[in-house]
């Protein structure tokens, strides 16, 4: 839901029966105000606040996250019906924030878990954003037998296998192979048991469905000593505070003009529109010499980039228009 807010977006994956992986309160009743039903949603934050959690147990919302001790003294006090899915890291970068040690942490955690009388049914990993790498899911699969096992030693039944996020968005190619090593994986850690599989792409669903289109509101051509251009500074009418709140790289950005292999190409800088100095898109991007008015495509921006966005500055965000080819 974080990856792209956007509520026909949402309403349509809504409306195929998609599930929601929600981190508060106010995307818990989003999914309520699309008619989620409670048991097509996991409350995957291992961080709640109480009013969340309390929320979560007026909305029935009862499968929930948790990598660490004070969590679970919380759930037990303010939501001890729920299900629970042990996140753990995994060896890939972008994982200090969430998800516990396997190793050091892990089966205390399950153990403490079962003391206080709470019911722990699977596990739960995240690869990090826009996986590469296969294998990393493979490892990762692995380790989710381990505390499969590791459960079944405490008397808990933990059938649930969450394969988290980091599938693909604009990198398709990656995808299949990434499927294959998940199925090899599966074949191989769980042969026989009777497991229950889901998964929580964001990037996956939404990265390709967005095409922002930008304005040039503003140019500065620096030049040598000798007049020739050295490179052009355009302006945007978005920016770091807008749609491009998650930097990427933007080698894929298209222009309108035509016989562009004809054209000379000048080293460009492209700023946001905010007074802020690091509202900077990118740079060491090549262009034509374009003008003021004249517009730029950006594909692929559908991933955390507008749900991030906020209207700093007074600059409001980009206007939506929607096309779909089918109706669900
Ligand atoms: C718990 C969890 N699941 C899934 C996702 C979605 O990840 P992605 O957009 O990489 O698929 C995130 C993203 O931060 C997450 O924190």
């Amino acid at each position: 839901m974080k990856c792209n807010a956007d509520p026909l977006v949402l309403k349509t994956l809504a409306a195929l029966g998609v599930g929601f992986n929600c981190a508060s309160m106010r995307e818990l009743q989003t999914a309520a105000e699309l008619g989620v039903d409670a048991d097509n949603i996991i409350f995957a934050h291992t961080c709640k606040p109480l009013s969340h959690l309390s929320f979560a147990a007026q909305q029935n919302v009862l499968l929930s996250t948790f990598d660490n001790e004070a969590e679970l003294y919380k759930i037990k006090e303010h939501l001890p019906q729920s299900n629970l899915v042990l996140r753990f890291r995994c060896d890939t970068a972008l994982n200090a924030k969430f998800g516990c040690d396997v190793a050091t942490e892990a089966k205390a955690l399950l153990s403490l878990a079962a003391k206080l009388q709470l019911r722990v049914v699977g596990t739960s990993f995240h690869v990090g954003a826009a996986c590469e790498e296969p294998a990393a899911y493979e490892r990762a699969i692995a380790t989710a037998k381990l505390l499969y096992d590791e459960g079944k030693s405490l008397g808990f039944a933990m059938p649930l296998v969450n394969l988290g996020g980091g599938f693909p968005g604009r990198k398709a190619h990656y995808f299949a192979p990434i499927a294959t090593a998940i199925n090899a994986a599966l074949a191989k850690y769980f042969a026989n048991e009777p497991i229950e599989i889901i998964a929580e792409p964001g990037r996956f669903f939404v990265e390709t469905a967005d095409t922002l289109i930008c304005k040039i509101m503003g140019k500065r051509v620096v030049r040598h000593a000798s007049g020739e251009i050295q490179c052009i500074l355009y302006y945007l009418n978005d920016g770091n505070s807008g749609s491009f709140s998650m930097s990427r790289d933007y080698s894929n950005i298209q222009h309108f003009r035509a016989n562009a292999d004809k054209l000379d190409m000048f080293q460009s800088i492209l700023w946001g529109p905010t007074c802020m100095s690091a509202d900077k898109i990118a740079d060491n991007i090549y262009l034509p010499n374009l003008n003021i008015g004249e517009l730029l495509v950006f594909p692929e921006m559908g991933a955390y980039g507008l749900s991030r966005a906020t209207e700093f500055n007074g600059m409001p965000l980009p206007k939506m228009l929607y096309y779909a080819r089918q109706t669900v």
